[in-house]
């Protein structure tokens, strides 16, 4: 016996499929695939439900409403947030050792897609090991484009399954076991969270609310998202933002090649500026005795 086809929820067409892809690269620069229907339908409906609306169409006038109060939330369901603690493991004795080689103090690190806190929480697990102290010379930004994976961060509550490949000895120095209603949870320590400050921003905009330079940005496993031009533009205007001796993370599969302008290859998706940026940051900084710039 043949099966009858599915009957959906909602009617979702190509054209509001279409209309979904538009909006959201316009808006974050990140480019759906078709096999990503599926996933767009299903994250999408609960936000028909939640919001009372029958059709996508609807759905999606009210989201392009000038103002909507339905912007973030489209935008926070189709973001991909996968993270972990010390993901990409290799890169962390790297800046270890490259922060502890710098003279300079404080140092300033950026995590430009941080998702839900697991990468600049091991950034900042990181900075402590280096200087063997709670309260090491550094500042931390972290940002994202996604609002709820920043409360989630902020919180620094995650649940046990999240930490327990982590060594018993990490464990102990970095995280609170929860009790009550958060048993079953772990707590980052406040030290932490005070060396990290969390705020929204969207690589796609013009104006990006943070000021100065950095001695590291992480930029991991977002870039995928972009097509090459985004990617290029983004790490263009990542150049002025690093000190000469600053490194940039990418993420396992983001190889920077068509930016060789810009960045060179230090090690394993690890990048530094290209040469004829860092020579030309030495000639200013040794014309100028108050290494104004
Ligand atoms: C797969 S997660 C990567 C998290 C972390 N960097 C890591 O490697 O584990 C990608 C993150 O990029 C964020 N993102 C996507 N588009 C963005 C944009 N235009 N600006 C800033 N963040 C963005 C998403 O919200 C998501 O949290």
């Amino acid at each position: 016996m043949s099966k009858e086809p599915e009957q959906k929820e909602f009617l979702f067409t190509a054209s509001d499929f279409e209309r979904i892809r538009t909006i959201l690269y316009q808006h974050s620069g990140i480019k759906l695939s078709d096999s990503k229907k599926d996933m767009v339908y299903s994250r999408l409906g609960r936000r028909l439900r939640a919001t009372g609306l029958t059709s996508f169409q609807d759905y999606l006038a009210r989201v392009e409403r000038n103002q909507s109060d339905e912007w973030e939330a489209f935008i926070n369901s189709l973001t991909t947030n996968l993270t972990a603690f010390f993901r990409e493991p290799h890169h962390f004795p790297l800046l270890k050792e490259h922060m502890l080689s710098l003279r300079k103090r404080p140092l300033r690190l950026w995590c430009s897609a941080s998702s839900t806190g697991e990468e600049p929480y091991t950034m900042a697990m990181t900075m402590i090991d280096a200087f063997g102290s709670y309260s090491p010379p550094v500042e931390i930004i972290a940002t994202d484009i996604d609002t709820n994976v920043l409360s989630k961060a902020q919180a620094a509550i995650y649940p046990m399954d999240r930490v327990e490949k982590l060594p018993p000895e990490t464990l102990r120095r970095f995280f609170l076991k929860g009790s009550g209603k958060n048993a079953g949870s772990v707590q980052v320590r406040k030290e932490l969270r005070d060396l990290i400050s969390f705020r929204q921003l969207n690589l796609l905009d013009d104006c990006w609310p943070i000021s100065g330079t950095f001695d590291a940005i992480f930029c991991r496993n977002v870039l995928i998202y972009f097509d090459k031009e985004t990617q290029l533009k983004i790490l263009k205007r990542f150049v002025p933002m690093l000190e000469m001796h600053g490194l940039l993370f990418a993420g396992h599969s983001e190889s920077l090649y068509h930016a060789a302008d810009f960045f060179k290859l230090r090690g394993n998706t690890v990048y530094e500026l290209a040469p004829h940026f860092r020579h030309s940051r030495t000639k200013v900084a040794s014309s100028d005795p108050n290494g104004l710039s």
